[in-house]
């Protein structure tokens, strides 16, 4: 295939109204990454010598999601009249080449690039001027139909535009299409906004062509779902599932256990190891990475992490943006913030909350603790109850607690503070100076007994029943 001639333009400018959002509807996340991080994704597989983004409504909001990439270019439409409107707009960057336009919707997330890969091919195999790709689906609703003579395609009629008789067609039209560069542009000149919306649409370019007898051809696609394109937050439910669909199978293919596909929620970027369990309710999201032979437990969230191998998620942990190493144990309800990280072989148990805290390998945190701003080294036991008192109400300071030290329950750790090696800190205390390597730290009330005192504390009357009793 020769890729030099290849120019994908996509068309991103719209408002997509029918979300009734103030996000651009291209910047909506489907499955992790939004939708137009789907198509961007597509365009490159196929290594087009130029991409150019056409723009319009919240094109800064746009620009910055998308960011600077190799041979991508920003065209910006002001106003949006339309679809071929908006192709019109990269005449200026596309003028004077050769070679072949990919047409691209900023909001037809599913195409994948072995379906651009066989229109490129069918497009140039035919020598046609322009190529649509169609699919026959069973509702047809909403979508441009493609109306036929004698079997070949003579024009697309928009639904607001459509007949009861071409209502009827189930033949769509995908707003996918190749366009041979050179006659192009001067075709989308002829294009009049005389319809039900008053817009310039791309879809009359087909009957232009015709009567220019240019040959026009059509690639209808095998599985429909690729040109579903996406208008409403209904639509965008029922791409995602079958997104979702799409990653467990792949991911049980490679070998995951995924225990009830139809409640497992996995991002598209997600990484999965083999023989890793996943039970139902979880949700694993963005750029996670979990390792092989590990078990998610249900109800787990995990957002941005990554856990490696052989480690277990006991149910209703919530994990954001942290690290945890090999064989490690976690939860249930634990709640890992970002920046934390969690040495081999360590144990984070019920009732866990770390903020940016390095938990040392082998280290446990059992039970019910919160511990923010630390540093705490290997084999550390942090007891029932422990807290690091990390914020003064101002500041946040750190607390460092080192190898082997062990922190009895229900300790306060007011920080600045630091634990040194193989230390011990009384259960009950409130640390607030350094414990040295090595010591005892104690910080809490001396107990004392008070020999007698409930008996002295009885009322008389109390008192006298309880001698008469002893009488009888
Ligand atoms: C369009 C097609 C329809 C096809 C459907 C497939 C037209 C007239 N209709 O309809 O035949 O079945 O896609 O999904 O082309 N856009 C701009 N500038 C504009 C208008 C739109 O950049 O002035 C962009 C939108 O942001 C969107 C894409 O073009 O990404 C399609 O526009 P949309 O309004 O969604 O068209 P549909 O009604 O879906
Ligand atoms: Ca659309």
């Amino acid at each position: 295939m020769p890729s030099s001639g290849i120019h994908v333009v996509v068309l991103a400018a719209g408002q997509g109204t029918r979300m009734k959002s103030r996000l651009p509807k291209v910047l909506h996340p489907l499955a992790g990454r939004p939708l137009i991080e789907h198509v961007l994704k597509t365009a490159e597989a196929i290594s087009p010598s130029t991409v150019t983004l056409i723009v319009g409504h919240a094109a800064d909001a746009v620009r910055t999601s998308i960011g600077n990439r190799p041979n991508l270019d920003f065209v910006v439409q002001e106003p949006q009249l339309g679809t071929a409107h908006a192709l019109q707009q990269a005449e200026t960057r596309l003028a004077g080449r050769e070679g072949t336009v990919v047409l691209l919707s900023g909001d037809v997330p599913l195409l994948t690039s072995a379906t651009l890969r066989r229109l490129i091919e069918a497009h140039e195999g035919a020598d046609a001027a322009a190529t649509v790709v169609t699919a026959i689906v069973e509702r047809p609703y909403g979508y441009g139909r493609i109306v036929r003579t004698k079997g070949r395609i003579a024009r697309i009629v928009e639904e607001r535009d459509a007949s009861p008789e071409v209502r009827q067609v189930r033949e769509i039209n995908g707003g996918i299409y190749a366009f041979d560069l050179p006659p192009l542009f001067d075709a989308l000149r002829g294009i009049a906004s005389q319809n039900a919306q008053g817009e310039y649409y791309l879809t009359d370019l087909i009957a232009i062509y015709r009567r220019r007898k240019l040959p026009v051809e059509t690639l209808v696609v095998d599985n429909p779902a690729e040109i579903r394109g996406i208008n409403s937050r209904t639509e965008l439910a029922e791409v995602s599932r079958i997104v979702r669909q799409t990653k467990n199978e792949e991911l049980m293919a490679a070998g995951v256990t995924i225990i009830d596909p139809a409640t497992t929620y996995i991002d598209a970027d997600v990484e999965v190891g083999a023989d890793t369990v996943i039970h139902p309710g979880v949700s694993i999201e963005g750029q996670s990475r979990i390792g092989a032979a590990c078990e998610i437990q249900s109800h787990v969230r995990i957002v941005g992490s990554e856990i490696a191998d052989r480690s277990i998620i006991h149910n209703f942990c919530l994990i954001i943006g942290s690290r945890i190493a090999e064989g490690a144990s976690v939860g249930p309800f634990a709640h890992l913030r970002p920046e934390t990280v969690v040495g081999e072989g360590a144990k984070i148990g019920t009732f866990v909350e770390l903020k940016k805290t390095t938990l040392g390998p082998g280290s446990k945190a059992n039970h019910l603790a919160y511990l923010g701003d630390a540093t705490i080294g290997a084999r550390v036991n942090v007891g029932a109850g422990t807290i690091t008192c990390n914020y003064d109400g101002t500041h946040k300071h750190p607390t460092v607690i080192e190898d082997g030290a062990f922190i009895g329950s229900d300790t306060q750790l007011i920080a600045p503070v630091r634990v040194g090696k193989g230390a011990y800190v009384a259960a009950g205390s409130s640390i607030t100076e350094d414990v040295p390597a090595g010591a005892l730290g104690i910080a809490r009330g001396r107990q004392t007994n008070i020999d007698g005192w409930v008996e002295r504390k009885k009322p008389p009357v109390e008192r006298k029943k309880e001698k008469a009793r002893a009488r009888d």
